[in-house]
């Protein structure tokens, strides 16, 4: 296993790219399983992630071919049917082949996710909302098995928002015969994204983004040529680098609307943006004030990027409450914080942080995707050297962000993990 060694206190400097958004690749590739025709990805970043979801189609009887930053997808007609424990035990979002695989081929035999460090994360939701469809779902030995005559359109009501729920069935209902109509979507930029790819490959879909999608099942997709959006969490976790360490980078290729509940409790706490059509200039340079930040579905502020803000406010003037209303257990971040100086409470879904005027380095393991990140932006930021041992679970969602970051300035080294 690898390990980051990261010498902090040193102002972060100068431009870096953002890379394609994994969590709009992921559902991407997925929906390739719609069609028979070769579909094509732009701007995929290298990530484990993405690497799993080659694997698993792969798995499922397609080709996948990597070439650079760009991926080709081709289903054959005689797709295998069933997605392996063992590949759907790494990666959650395994579960977004469920609805192009029911939606397709009427059938689908996938291992339940099981939980994760942030959550059991169930997936009760995409099941009712299949079996509303018309599928017929049973669970066997750890196995969902979902098949159907064909889907029928219907309506379906999320009882709560999901990203990935509202994915896979969106993905499932543009074959299904007839219309549906989905209430309570998500409306992440990645959900909007899909459905405009699905639209690209023929699908009829209108209202994505808003609460309400409406759908009219068609026969068959043609493939897609496509090139993936800039991934707005990475883009929040390098404009919250330049706030941390007092220094001034410029983001490039960038979307500011994707980001703006982060802007602005960015601006809230001090920091100097300048928000330009496909960049953003942070500079970071006076600690910054404490500031309240509660975690919503988009377009309020992200789940995703609440472990990265909480390692800013560790350093704020004055105390900030920071909630998660999304997931149960995402504050592991906390308690690898608290070992470099940081003084945070947890009391249920809410973490008080009393800012400090500095964070010294330490020992810290990784928990998760987001937490490894805070970590990283800590390190950078306190005085002294931090060892973040676990890094695997930072790569499954940055690019090599140690490459990205060394060039700002960040004195930050990818090592073996001792024994
Ligand atoms: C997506 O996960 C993202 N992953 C997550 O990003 C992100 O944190 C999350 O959405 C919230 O924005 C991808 O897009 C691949 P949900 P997802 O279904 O879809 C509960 C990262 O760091 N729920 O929107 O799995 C669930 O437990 C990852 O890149 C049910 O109860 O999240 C959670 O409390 C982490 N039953 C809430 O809803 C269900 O059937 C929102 O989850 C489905 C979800």
């Amino acid at each position: 296993m690898e390990a980051f060694l990261i010498k902090g206190g040193r102002p972060l400097k100068g431009k870096v790219g953002v890379s394609g958004a994994k969590n709009a690749v992921l559902p991407l590739m997925a929906a390739a399983l719609l069609t028979h025709e070769p579909c094509t990805l732009e701007g995929v970043p290298h990530l484990r992630d993405v690497r799993t979801m080659t694997a698993l189609l792969k798995a499922l009887g397609a080709q996948v071919k990597r070439e650079g930053e760009r991926i080709t997808i081709h289903t054959s007609p005689s797709s295998a049917w069933e997605a392996p424990y063992n590949l759907v035990k790494t990666m959650r979002a395994s579960i977004l082949v469920l609805g192009p695989m029911v939606g397709r081929l009427c059938k689908a035999k996938i291992s339940l996710p099981g939980g994760c460090a942030i959550g059991v994360r169930p997936i009760d939701l995409h099941l009712k909302a299949l079996e509303k469809l018309g599928a017929n779902i049973s669970l066997e030995e750890g196995y969902v098995v979902a098949t159907c005559p064909r889907l029928k359109g219907n309506t379906v009501y999320f009882d709560k928002v999901t990203v990935t729920g509202t994915e896979n069935i969106l993905m499932a209902s543009v074959l299904a015969q007839g219309d549906t109509i989905l209430e309570n979507c998500a409306k992440e930029p990645e959900v909007q994204e899909l459905a405009q790819v699905l639209r690209a490959m023929g699908a009829s879909i209108k209202g994505e983004g808003t609460d309400t999608i409406r759908i009219h099942g068609i026969e068959e997709l043609k493939g897609y040529h496509h090139r993936v959006m800039p991934d707005r969490i990475e883009t929040a976790t390098l404009l919250i680098a330049g706030a941390i360490t007092g220094g001034e980078i410029e983001i490039e290729g960038v979307i500011p609307q994707h980001v703006e509940a982060v802007t602005q409790k960015l601006r809230e706490a001090g920091v100097d943006l300048q928000v330009e059509r496909e960049r953003i200039k942070v500079k970071g340079h006076n600690r910054p004030r404490a500031v309240d930040v509660t975690t919503l579905p988009y377009p309020g502020f992200p789940t995703d990027v609440q472990a990265q803000f909480m390692a800013l406010m560790t350093l704020a003037q004055g105390t900030s409450v920071i909630t998660e209303k999304i997931f149960e257990n995402r504050f592991l971040h906390a308690a690898e914080l608290q070992r470099m100086g940081a003084q945070i409470k947890v009391e249920g879904n809410k973490a008080i942080v009393k800012g400090v005027e500095g964070l010294k380095g330490a020992p810290v393991m990784a928990t998760d995707l987001r937490a490894s990140a805070s970590l990283v932006l800590a390190a950078l930021a306190a005085q002294g050297t931090t060892w973040i041992s676990r890094i695997y679970h930072l790569d499954r969602g940055y690019e090599r962000l140690d490459e990205k970051l060394a060039p700002l300035g960040a004195h930050i080294e990818r090592v073996k993990e001792k024994p």
